[in-house]
C-alpha cells in the first residue's frame, strides 16, 4: 500500500486531480475503491470435442454477444433451479435484448461482442465497487433453443481483498423457456417454463440431445471465463476532486479522474463515469498536464 499512497499523494498536490493506479496485488476492497476487470470469454466448441449434430452452416456454430452484469447479492440475473427472467429468456431465445441496468442492486452492465465460430475469444472491462462485488454474464449459443453458457454471482471480493485473477470453466445450461432437444430444433415454447438447468453428457437423458454423449463422464467445457483485475482506483475525499455538478452521480464520494492511459480500457472508464467533463476542466485548468491517448470529442 505505502508505495501506491505516495502516488496518490503527490498527484493530488500536482493538480487536486484525483487519481489512483494502484495496481498492487492486494487491494482491500474498501467503500472508497473501484475495482476495474477485465473479463475474457474463450469459447472451445471445436467439432472434434462435440462432433454431435456439430452445426456448420445456417448458422455455423457461434457465440452470442456475452452480457454482464455487476450486482450485489440481492440480486439475480439467472440461477440453477430458478425460472428464467423475461430478459433472459429473450437472450437464450433470440440472443438479442439487453441487460436493464435500472435495477436496485445493479451498479454497472456490459457486455463483448459476439464470437463468430465456435472457437474464439471476446472480452471487455467493466468495474465493480466495494457494494457490488457479484458479476453474472450470460451468452447464448448459437443455433439452439434456449441454450447459453454463463456464471451466476462470482464473487470478486474474496476475504476482502479484490480478487487478482480467477478462471472458470462452463459448460451448457437450459434456459427452460423452449422445448427442442437439437441445435436446430424448431422453437416450441415450454409450457409451464422449466427451471434453469445445467446440460450434461447424460441429461437431458435423450439419444436426440445434441449434447448427448453417455459414454462420457463429463462433456468438456464449452467455454473458459477469465476475470483479470486491471486496476483499483481510490478515492479521494476533497470537494475539489468533483464539481458540484456531478452530486447526482453515484459516485460523487468516489472521486475518480483517471490519469490518461493510452489504450481503450481508460477510454471505456472514462465514458462510463462521465468523467470526461470533469477530465476537460482539469485539463483547462491544468495546462501542463498532458493529454495522451484519450480523446475528449
Ligand atoms: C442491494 O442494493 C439494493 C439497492 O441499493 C439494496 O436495497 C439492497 O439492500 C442491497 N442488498 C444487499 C444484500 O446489500
Ligand atoms: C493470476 O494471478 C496470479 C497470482 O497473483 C499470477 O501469478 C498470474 O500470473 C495471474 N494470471 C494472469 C493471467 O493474470
Amino acid at each position: 500500500m505505502g508505495s501506491s499512497n505516495l502516488v496518490f499523494g503527490v498527484l493530488c498536490l500536482l493538480g487536486n486531480i484525483v487519481v489512483t493506479l494502484a495496481k498492487s496485488n492486494r487491494d482491500i476492497c474498501s467503500p472508497d475503491t473501484l475495482a476495474v476487470y477485465r473479463i475474457k470469454m474463450d469459447s472451445h466448441w471445436y467439432k472434434n470435442s462435440f462432433p454431435k449434430q456439430y452445426p456448420t452452416s445456417r448458422p455455423p456454430a457461434q457465440f452470442s454477444r456475452l452480457h454482464g452484469i455487476v450486482h450485489n447479492s440481492s440480486y439475480i440475473l439467472w440461477r440453477e433451479g430458478l425460472e428464467a427472467t423475461p430478459e433472459v429468456r429473450l437472450i437464450a431465445e433470440k440472443g438479442s435484448g439487453e441487460i436493464l441496468e435500472q435495477r436496485k442492486g445493479v451498479r454497472d452492465v456490459f457486455a463483448a461482442g459476439r464470437i463468430l465460430q465456435g472457437v474464439g475469444m471476446t472480452e471487455t472491462i467493466f468495474y465493480s465497487d466495494a457494494k457490488h462485488t457479484k458479476v453474472s454474464v450470460i451468452s447464448k449459443i448459437v443455433p439452439s433453443p434456449d441454450w447459453f453458457v454463463g456464471l451466476d454471482s462470482i464473487e470478486l471480493c474474496m476475504n476482502g481483498y479484490w480478487l487478482n485473477n480467477l478462471t472458470i470453466e462452463a459448460g451448457p445450461i437450459d434456459a427452460g423457456t423452449d422445448e427442442g432437444f437439437t441445435f436446430t430444433a424448431p422453437n416450441w415454447a415450454s409450457e409451464p417454463q422449466s427451471p434453469i438447468s445445467m446440460i450434461t453428457s447424460k441429461n437431458p437423458s435423450h439419444p436426440a440431445n445434441s449434447f448427448y454423449y453417455p459414454y462420457l463422464n463429463e462433456l468438456p467445457p464449452l467455454v473458459t471465463f477469465h476475470f483479470i483485475k486491471e486496476r483499483v482506483y481510490r478515492a479521494n475525499n476533497k470537494r475539489l476532486c468533483f464539481g458540484p455538478k456531478h452530486k447526482k452521480s453515484k459516485f460523487s464520494k468516489i472521486s475518480t479522474v483517471v490519469v490518461p492511459l493510452p489504450d481503450s480500457t481508460s477510454r471505456t472508464l472514462h465514458k462510463r463515469l462521465h468523467a470526461r467533463r470533469i477530465y476537460k476542466k482539469a485539463a483547462s485548468e491544468f495546462n501542463n498536464w498532458k493529454i495522451s491517448g484519450l480523446s475528449l470529442e
